[in-house]
């Protein structure tokens, strides 16, 4: 089989805070999104990174990685699906329906490459895909509007959800394209798969496999980078 991946990037990163998006914060010296491109550039299997990033972009054209000929880069969109949907659009003449397509958020440097390897292996064969997810590990409550608990939830039936999500390049953009046309709003590949009625598999991946959101996960970030080399 064939693998591509999509990498979203055009996000401008608020809850952040910073002077530019998350993406090109630096971690221990090297910005976040060319950590995220390195989990993939290493693999073997790879036949090419679509990289989704704002038009009006200028961290980007200025990175060595910019200038690598297995990275392509497509316009971002207005929302995150909006990005991952024209990112699809760009490999369209080359990949197959069958292909597969691994979705990552440029925000998640800390992808591990055992983690890779496993979602590869668990859904290489598998008809629709899936996706990496951590099971949920606080007591869970249902919440109503005005703040009070409804209800715990089974905690045992809960993950939260993580990229890389993989899907079949045919069956994704249909997906994606229907959530678009029912105005759906989507905040990863795995639902719009499950609006159409498939059930997507879970695996089971490591729970630093952290997006960076909020200034602490930066920390958190380097300290993991830290332990790891
Ligand atoms: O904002 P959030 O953390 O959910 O973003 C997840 C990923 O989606 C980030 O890598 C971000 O750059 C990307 N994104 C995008 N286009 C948008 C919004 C977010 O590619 N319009």
């Amino acid at each position: 089989p064939v693998f591509w991946i999509v990498i979203p990037a055009a996000g401008v990163g608020s809850r952040m805070g910073a002077d530019k998006p998350k993406q090109y914060l630096e971690l221990a010296g090297r910005t976040v999104i060319e950590r995220t491109l390195d989990c993939f550039l290493g693999h073997p299997r790879i036949a090419g990174i679509v990289v989704a990033i704002s038009a009006d972009d200028p961290f980007w054209p200025v990175l060595e990685c910019a200038a690598d000929p297995r990275i392509v880069r497509a316009p971002g969109g207005r929302e995150r699906v909006d990005s991952v949907r024209s990112a699809l659009d760009l490999l369209l003449p080359s990949a197959a329906p069958a292909d597969w397509v691994l979705v990552h958020d440029a925000a998640r440097p800390l992808l591990a490459g055992d983690d890779l390897q496993r979602l590869i292996d668990a859904l290489q064969d598998d008809p629709v895909g899936g996706i990496l997810a951590t099971p949920a590990r606080d007591t869970m409550k249902r919440v109503d509007g005005s703040g009070a608990i409804d209800c715990t939830v089974d905690r045992s039936t809960l993950w939260h959800a993580l990229t890389p999500q993989m899907f079949r390049f045919g069956l994704l953009r249909e997906c994606l394209a229907r959530a678009a046309e029912a105005g759906w709003t989507l905040t990863d590949e795995a639902s719009a798969i499950e609006a159409a009625g498939m059930h997507p598999r879970v695996v089971e991946g490591r729970a630093d496999n952290l997006k960076i959101t909020r200034p602490e996960d930066m920390l958190y970030a380097q300290w993991l980078l830290s332990q790891r080399t």
